[in-house]
């Protein structure tokens, strides 16, 4: 098989010196390397090959007839960028030639030490370390790109919150009054005026605990109030934080056309809600009292429409949760009470639609009675959508919910034998207006608001929730609460300690 030969241009003006290295070169060619020499003896010479010829690699003495010192490296460098360039010298410690690494030269070597060995591992060297360097600039160069092309402000910190880089989007839209000030090398503060103050903070956290902090605060971009999307990603080197990238998005359109939406929804839902109230109990009374004097068919259809209005009722309820969700948390009157005793209030409600089905409701709870600091009618909402759900999609078996204390939390779960969830739907799982599944029950199609109003009112008690779920077999929701006895809180009664268990 034929080698490819390694090229190599040698620009020495020294002829015996040249002829050495030519000699040089044959012999390490004569030991498995094919290289290939061609030489120049000025610079103007080289430059003229260059032009003409790509080259494998350089090897330049630094001073020629019409050049001298870095200048000749600076032209040759100029002339073929991505082409190594190894220096030939004479002298021992050369300034010039350090120099001259500084700005990209491979290596240089001492003319006097040089034999065929030194000399082809050099040239090989050389090839491989520039090889790499033209790759990374390569892929540098791509993302920098793609970087600078997006809407997005970006911008990356080092450990100590110094400016490493920006792209245009961030100097724009958060800089505009001086778009054009160098930042790099500048502290956050100085230079992120226009970022929420908060932004320090978060990245602090995300290079401390070593994880994405998001956040929405209310900010100027591109000279206009809005509202932004920060997202704070720790970059880690050898498993430690080393810098955070800082992504901004101007999000202040997308939480208008929430605002409205969610206005729309509550107005709606209020408006609806007092006839709705009136239909549901006038069909309920005609069907009680007058069921007698009605025919079958007058009592199908009034029994359909009774129905009807609860399940419109039930989605009413769902959208005003929803609202009462948007004011705050404010509407959230955390009280001490008792974890175990809610969700027997959750059971004893849907006991009777599990009886007509044939499902077990079991209970676990590792003691009668666990407290915490809870909005009460929260976390009554919790187990019963939990509970609704699990009843919804469970055609036989049994239904069982845990309530433990777990060192400082409460640990609770819904845990069904019923249809599971695929797991490609698992990731939008709680997410508004998401429905999957088909209810035992057809009747019982819900809203796909539950499983988000669940999570929100568990992000407002600082709570997590956790699926798992194995189609077929059935689906566990498990949430978890802080365990709280007495919490810090700053209102008209002033504060109370801070106590946990
Ligand atoms: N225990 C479960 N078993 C199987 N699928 C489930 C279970 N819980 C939730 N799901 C799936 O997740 C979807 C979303 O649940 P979510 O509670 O948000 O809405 P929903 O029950 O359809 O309506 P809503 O609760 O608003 O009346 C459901 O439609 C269903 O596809
Ligand atoms: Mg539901």
């Amino acid at each position: 098989m034929e080698t490819l030969k390694i090229k190599v241009l040698i620009i020495e003006d020294e002829k015996p010196y040249l002829r050495l290295m030519d000699a040089f070169l044959a012999e390490a060619s004569a030991h498995g390397r094919d290289f290939e020499a061609a030489s120049a003896e000025t610079l103007a010479q080289a430059l003229e090959l260059l032009k003409k010829t790509p080259f494998d690699i350089i090897l330049s003495d630094l001073f020629l007839p019409d050049s001298a010192g870095l200048e000749t490296f600076t032209a040759i460098h100029g002339r073929a960028p991505d082409t190594p360039v190894v220096l030939l010298t004479g002298l021992e410690n050369d300034a010039v030639a350090e120099e001259a690494m500084r700005r990209g030269a491979q290596d240089y070597l001492l003319k006097k030490t040089i034999n065929p060995e030194s000399l082809a591992r050099a040239i090989m060297y050389a090839i491989e370390r520039n090889g790499i360097e033209v790759s990374l600039r390569a892929s540098e160069e791509r993302y920098r790109t793609l970087i600078d092309a997006l809407d997005d402000a970006i911008v990356v910190f080092d450990q100590e919150l110094r400016v490493i880089m920006a792209n245009p989007a961030f100097k724009t839209a958060l800089r505009p009054e001086d778009p054009r000030a160098e930042v790099t090398g500048r502290k956050l503060p100085e230079v992120v005026s226009a970022l929420p103050e908060k932004c320090e903070k978060l990245c602090l956290q995300a290079l401390s605990e070593g994880r994405i902090i998001t956040a929405e605060e209310p900010s100027v971009w591109n000279n206009r109030q809005s509202v932004l999307e920060i997202k704070c990603v720790p970059v880690l080197a050898a498993g430690i934080p080393r810098r955070v990238v800082v992504v901004a998005r101007d999000i202040t359109e997308r939480k208008q056309v929430e605002q409205l939406r969610d206005d729309f929804a509550s107005l709606v839902s209020h408006e609806l809600r007092s006839p709705l109230t009136s239909i549901t109990a006038g069909i309920g009374m005609v069907l009680e009292d007058g069921g007698r004097r009605l025919t079958e068919e007058e009592k199908m259809l009034l029994t359909v429409s009774y129905k009807d209005a609860q399940r419109l009722d039930r989605i009413i309820s769902k959208l005003l949760e929803m609202s009462r969700l948007k004011s705050g948390p404010s509407r959230f009157k955390k009280t001490l009470a008792d974890v175990v005793g809610l969700a027997d209030e959750a059971i004893e409600r849907f006991t009777p639609r599990a009886k007509t089905r044939n499902i077990e409701l079991k209970r676990r709870y590792s003691a009668a009675k666990i407290e915490t600091l809870l909005d009460t009618d929260g976390i009554t909402e919790v187990f019963t959508n939990l509970l609704s759900n699990a009843l919804k999609f469970t055609a036989k078996g049994s239904v069982e919910i845990g309530v433990a204390q777990q060192g400082d939390r409460i640990e609770c779960y819904v845990k069904d034998t019923g249809a599971g969830i695929p797991k490609e739907n698992q990731p939008c799982l709680f997410q508004k207006f998401m429905r999957f599944g088909k209810p035992v029950a057809e009747d019982e199609k819900g809203t796909g608001l539950g499983l988000f109003i669940v999570k929100e009112i568990l992000r407002r008690h600082n709570g997590t929730l956790a699926v798992s779920s194995e189609p077929g077999i059935g689906t566990t929701f498990t949430f978890t609460l802080p365990k709280i006895l007495c919490e810090e809180v700053q209102d008209a009664g002033g504060k109370q300690e801070t106590k946990r268990q």
